[in-house]
């Protein structure tokens, strides 16, 4: 059965898993929350707006607001530098349900509408690849499957999207594990950004080696998390004590 589409609080949309009881967005706003976490926090802006070339993984390509809010970015900003966006989606949605989405307040550029449509459209198992899109130097390759299976060869991105489902019911993307698999797809200067502000999330990214900040949440929430390998680009934010965190982690601590 397709998610339900529901409209959040800055008029964009969000749908509603039924099989994760869970919205893929903030009910207060979808878009807001993204720009907030994944785009400005992050730092990602700025780097684009340096005119230095990019590579982005995330986990949890749901609706693609986070795909179209850079190729607007892209456009907007007039960035025309390869830009390669990674993504993995178990379960990914049907084309019908991508037509509904309106995202139309929080981007310029409208002739984007007709992308997300047009990835559900002819999505397969394994990886996909579209673009370049528009005039843009970007191109989108979208693993369906899950984040299990995804093993590409020699990746190292600049940004992590850590976008799943909170850890209470979408456990298996929030282990250390994961943020090892993580780690072993970065370079020292990569920044992951994630909304979740969970001890236990973070005490699972101090165990797999990352550096751990808090950071001011978006809409009125306390705090989100960006981790690094790299202390210098965690400067300006509080970092989390990383020794007692993995240590509680590794003790299962939190449970
Ligand atoms: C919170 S939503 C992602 C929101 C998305 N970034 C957006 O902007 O719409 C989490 C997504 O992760 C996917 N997911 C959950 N578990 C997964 C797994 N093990 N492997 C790959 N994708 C998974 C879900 O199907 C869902 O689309």
């Amino acid at each position: 059965m397709s998610p339900e589409i529901h409209s959040t609080k800055d008029g964009s949309s969000t749908l509603y898993s039924d099989q994760f009881e869970q919205f893929y967005h903030n009910p207060n706003g979808a878009a807001t929350e993204s720009i907030h976490v994944f785009f400005e926090t992050s730092g990602l802006t700025e780097h684009l707006k340096k005119g230095k070339s990019l590579a982005v993984l995330e986990v949890g390509f749901g609706t693609g607001l986070n795909f179209l809010l850079l190729a607007d970015l892209l456009i907007e900003c007039k960035i025309n530098i390869p830009v390669r966006f990674y993504s993995i989606e178990a379960f990914p949605i049907d084309t019908e349900t991508a037509k509904g989405f309106d995202f139309t307040g929080h981007i310029k550029n409208q002739e984007l509408n007709s992308i997300l449509p047009e990835v559900f459209d002819k999505i397969k198992p394994g990886m996909n690849m579209l673009g370049p899109i528009d005039e843009l130097d970007l191109e989108l390759h979208l693993f369906y499957g899950s984040f299990d299976e995804f093993r590409p060869d020699n990746l190292q991105v600049d940004y992590i999207f850590h976008d799943p489902f909170s850890p209470e019911v979408n456990e298996e993307l929030w282990t250390m594990e994961t943020f090892l698999k993580l780690h072993s797809l970065s370079k020292l200067e990569t920044v992951l950004a994630t909304y979740c502000a969970a001890s236990k999330a973070r005490g699972a990214m101090c165990a797999a080696g990352w550096h751990v900040a808090r950071a001011q949440g978006a809409l009125g929430k306390r705090e989100m998390t960006l981790a690094s390998l790299s202390k210098e680009k965690l400067k300006g934010f509080k970092r989390v004590n990383e020794e007692r965190l993995a240590h509680r982690y590794t003790t299962d601590d939190f449970d």
